[in-house]
This record gives C-alpha cells, structure tokens and sequence, in this order.
C-alpha cells in the first residue's frame, strides 16, 4: 500500500495551477500545510499563498528541492528547463519530479536534471482543486513498478488521472487543460439567461452547475450514445451545428498554442545546447554527447568542460 502522508511536496512556482494542487493537497489530507514547500520568484505571489494556506515559503528553488520527496514543477514552461538546471545538484534518488509544465517532454526533464530519478509528466486542470481534475498523465523512462503505484496514487487525490502516450499530450493539454475556459461560459450564459427571466441568481447559477455536471455524468455513465440521450427530450432550440463549430476551433486553436509552447521549448533545449558547441539529437543524453565530441574534437574538451562548469555555476540553465 502507498502512503502519501509522510512526504514532503514541493513547489517550483506558487501560481494558479499550484494553488490548486496545494488546496487539494491539503484538503484530502495527505499534506499538512507546513509540508508543502513553495518557491516562486514573484513575492507578492508567494507571501499570498503562503499566508492564504500556511505553506512554508522558501526563498529559492534549490530550497524547495533539498526539503522535498515530491517536487511539483508550476513555473511557466519556457522557465522549467532553467529552473530544474539551477536545481539539479540539490536534487538527491528517491525523489519524484511531478511536472505540470505544458510543452516540456520527459526527455528533455530527465536531460536537464542529469539523474535518473521518475518523472511523471502530468497535464493538470483547474478542478483538481477539488479532487475532480482530469489529468492525463505519460511516465519518463526512470519510472520502476513501485514508482508508478505512488504516482497513480498521488493522481489519484486529484481526481481521474488516465495514462497517455507522449505523443498526444499536447491535444490532451488543449482539451483538458484548456477545458474549464469551455464550460465555464456555458454555465455562466445559462445561469444568466435563468436569471434575467426570473429565476433567483443563487438557484439558476447552482442549477446550471448541476445541469452541466449531470448531463456530464449521464454521458459518461449510462452506456448510451448521446443521440439517444438527447432524443429523450422533447424541446431542442440549441443550433448544435454553431456550437460544434464554435468548440472545435476553440480546441483546435488551443492544440495549436500548445504546440507552439512546446516548440519554443525545444528551440530554447537547442539554443542552449548549441551555445555549448553541441548538436541536440532528440532522446540524446548530455553525457553521451558529451562523449560523442570527447572522441571526435579531444583538443576543445578541456575548454568545454570549463565552460560547463562555469554555465553551471553562472545561471545559465545548460552545465
Ligand atoms: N493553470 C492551469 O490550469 C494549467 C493547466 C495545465 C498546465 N499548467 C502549467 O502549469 C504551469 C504553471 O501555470 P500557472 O497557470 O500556475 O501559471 P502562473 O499562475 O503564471 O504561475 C506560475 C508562477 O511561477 C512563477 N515563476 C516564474 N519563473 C519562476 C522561477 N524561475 N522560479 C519560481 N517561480 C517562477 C511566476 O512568477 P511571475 O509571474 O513573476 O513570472 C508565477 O507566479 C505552467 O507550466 C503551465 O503550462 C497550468
């Protein structure tokens, strides 16, 4: 059996995802408030969550890392390859990296911290704040059987969490992720119109919410196809063509932004690669192309090794 509670969890960022997952944390009793550990770079962002939940603040990110088991990485995406480089010697085997980051592979985690520790690249929405989130999730190659039953576990707090080939986290994320901007305008709409013909703003607006999350659950439960679900009813006045229309390019434009994060975070891996003399090949390790220019330019090694170090110790996120 796993247990959650004696763990310390971590927070590279303190903003809404992080909220959230710090709220259920807390709430489903796996955490007290004094062992989440929290780091953002924004002040006024950290002192209010850590005064809003009790969280113990720390003043940087290696902090966070040397007093965690579980490392929950919330920074922006372009900001988590730098972030885990600043951090990478303070990390230390037996720790999980949870990253919630949009765009940021597992290869490209495990290729900046440099140890083979699990990761597990999850792709969070808002109502995990509530144990109902939906986050699919992809495992990083360091994962063993014991870590996948204490990262299905830790999911679990957070509402269904469903495993998903890399490869389509990205749509996942426009669906998901993105997926409370879609709903939430419904219920406010239909809440609204309720109210402005008559019904109490408390009633329509708790009506609405129980419409939405019921029909939802109907979908999903009563083995159905939702044609036939709808055909129960008697009075349509929905154009459900404009509205498919209207949610597909909302899905299909949100597709496209994630992957032009995720594109932005591969060119900003390259740049820094590149600024260290080295060609990145996807799924290429540092330390074997390391030794791939060891054998071919021996001369420059010495330089490059130095120039490692003092990447390393100057901020720059790449060793
Ligand atoms: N919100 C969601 O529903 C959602 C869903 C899916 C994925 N995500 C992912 O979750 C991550 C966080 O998203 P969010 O919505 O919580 O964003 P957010 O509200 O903007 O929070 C991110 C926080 O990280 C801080 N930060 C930036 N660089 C940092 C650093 N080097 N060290 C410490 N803190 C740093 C930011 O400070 P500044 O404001 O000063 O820059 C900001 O306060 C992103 O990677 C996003 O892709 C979020």
């Amino acid at each position: 059996m796993v247990v959650l509670t004696d763990r310390r969890y971590g927070f590279f960022g303190g903003g809404a995802i992080a909220e959230a997952f710090a709220r259920r944390l807390i709430a489903s009793g796996v955490a007290r408030p004094e062992h989440l550990i929290v780091h953002d770079l924004n002040g006024a962002t950290l002192e209010r969550l850590v005064s809003a939940l009790g969280l113990a603040g720390a003043p940087g990110n290696r902090a966070v890392a040397e007093q965690s088991d579980v490392l929950f990485i919330a920074v922006p995406p372009l900001d988590t390859l730098p972030v885990l480089a600043q951090v990478r010697t303070a990390l230390r085997d037996g720790q999980l990296i949870a990253s919630l980051a949009a765009g940021v592979t597992t290869a490209q985690i495990e290729l900046a911290i440099e140890r083979p520790l699990p990761v597990v690249r999850l792709i969070p929405n808002l109502p995990s704040w509530i144990g109902q989130g939906m986050n699919p999730y992809c495992l990083g190659r360091h994962v063993n059987p014991g870590d996948g039953a204490q990262i299905r576990a830790l999911l679990d707090v957070f509402g269904p969490a469903v495993e998903i080939p890399e490869d389509q986290m990205a749509v996942a994320t426009a669906l998901t992720a993105v997926g409370p901007t879609y709903v939430f305008p419904i219920v406010r709409a239909l809440a609204d119109a309720a109210t402005e013909r008559g019904l109490s703003p408390d009633v329509a607006l708790s009506a609405a919410c129980q419409l939405v999350a019921g029909s939802a659950a109907l979908v999903a439960g009563a083995g159905r196809p939702i044609d036939a679900l709808a055909s129960m009813i008697g009075i349509h006045t929905l154009d459900e063509a404009a509205a498919r229309r209207l949610f597909v390019a909302a899905v299909s434009d949100a597709h496209a932004k994630v992957e032009a994060v995720t594109s932005k975070v591969a060119a900003a891996a390259a740049a820094a690669v590149a600024g260290c003399g080295c060609v990145l090949v996807e799924r290429l390790t540092w330390k074997m192309a390391c030794e791939i220019v060891r054998r071919m330019l021996p001369s420059s090694w010495s330089h490059m090794s130095r120039a490692s170090r003092l990447y390393a110790t100057s901020g720059s996120w790449w060793p």
